[in-house]
């Protein structure tokens, strides 16, 4: 687990974090977002002591972060940044296993854990192992260095606007893998970007932070449905309450994440918007007690209407 307790930063009489108080649970996907400048990166780089509060105290597993060997700790962490920031000259499985050998591992164990990460991205490793970065694309070098910041087993995974540079297909396609490899490992991801359809694409729980302060902090779901204040509101662009509004539905992609999301597959009317979704024929659909016969475009349109005077 990770608290931050009254943390604050300043640089001589700039303010830039605001007693910041903030839970992450164990096993967590855990998405910071905010506009530029709101100090994300800030919060993100006192995990792994690159940056220390100048206020109040961070907190990894009931030790504080600055009680840590810095060493020991940032071996305990992947980091992945925004350019893939693999070592230009290190092949694909020396860059992997770099953390691997600080730790003392054993070449061949680090070759047959390099191969093994290699297969779980569809990366051919006897094709790929030994090639420089500059031999893969910009996709695949972003993969390697995700399963980079996995090859230790960390306990936690920071990733910073990691997925940024990358054009939409891409990107969609690296915040997939990292959703599996999440569900696969189950490791404490803790997630920055200043692009709140990543942030609810990806999210478990979500803090929202601006100038330094945290907005609100809650599930997709939560922050949809009860946005805090008008910056949450505008920031997410929530025309209406609904979280199950159409177009963020389908923008968000949250109908992809639900297989997996337990929060939101919990939910009944939502479970029978999936249903209708998925057979986009013709079904009975009760709302609020009405009974409604609707097909899929009608539903959209209903929604449309509907959805503004909630
Ligand atoms: N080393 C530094 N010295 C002075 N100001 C800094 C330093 N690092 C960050 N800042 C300032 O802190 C604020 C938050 O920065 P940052 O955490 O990088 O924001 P974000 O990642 O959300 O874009 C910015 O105004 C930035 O200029
Ligand atoms: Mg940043």
């Amino acid at each position: 687990m990770i608290t931050y307790k009254n943390v604050g930063m300043k640089y001589d009489n700039n303010t830039i974090l605001h007693d910041i108080n903030l839970t992450i649970n164990d096993e967590e996907l855990f998405v910071l977002v905010g506009p530029s400048g709101s100090g994300k990166t800030t919060l993100l780089r006192m995990l792994n002591q690159l940056t220390v509060p100048t206020s109040g105290d961070v907190y990894f597993a009931d030790k504080k972060i600055k009680d840590y060997d810095v060493q020991k700790l940032r071996l305990d962490m992947g980091y992945v940044l925004q350019d893939s920031s693999l070592f230009p000259n290190l092949n694909v499985e020396d860059n992997i296993t770099i953390q691997l050998e600080q730790k003392g591992v054993s070449k061949a164990k680090r070759h047959q854990r390099a191969a093994e990460l290699l297969e779980s991205v569809e990366l051919d490793p006897k094709k790929y192992a030994k090639r420089m970065p500059d031999e893969l694309s910009g996709g695949q070098q972003q993969r390697v260095a995700i399963i980079r910041a996995l090859a230790t087993s960390p306990r936690l995974v920071l990733m910073d606007e990691s997925f940024s540079a990358l054009d939409p297909v891409l990107r969609r396609k690296s915040q997939d893998l990292v959703l599996k490899l999440h569900r696969k490992y189950k490791t404490m991801v803790v997630f920055v970007t200043h692009d709140m359809q990543e942030a609810l694409r990806m999210g478990q729980r979500i803090a929202i932070l601006n100038k330094g302060e945290i907005q609100q902090v809650g599930t997709p779901h939560d922050i949809m449905q009860h946005p805090a204040n008008d910056f949450v509101r505008q920031f997410f662009g929530v025309k209406t309450p609904h979280w199950w509004s159409m177009d963020f539905l389908v923008d968000s992609g949250v109908l992809e994440k639900i297989e997996f999301h337990d929060d939101l597959i919990k939910i009944d009317k939502f479970d029978k918007l999936v249903n209708l979704l998925k057979s986009a024929t013709s079904v009975d659909f009760q709302y609020q007690g009405k009974g409604y016969s609707l097909t899929v475009p009608q539903l959209l349109a209903y929604f449309e209407r509907e959805g503004g005077n909630q």
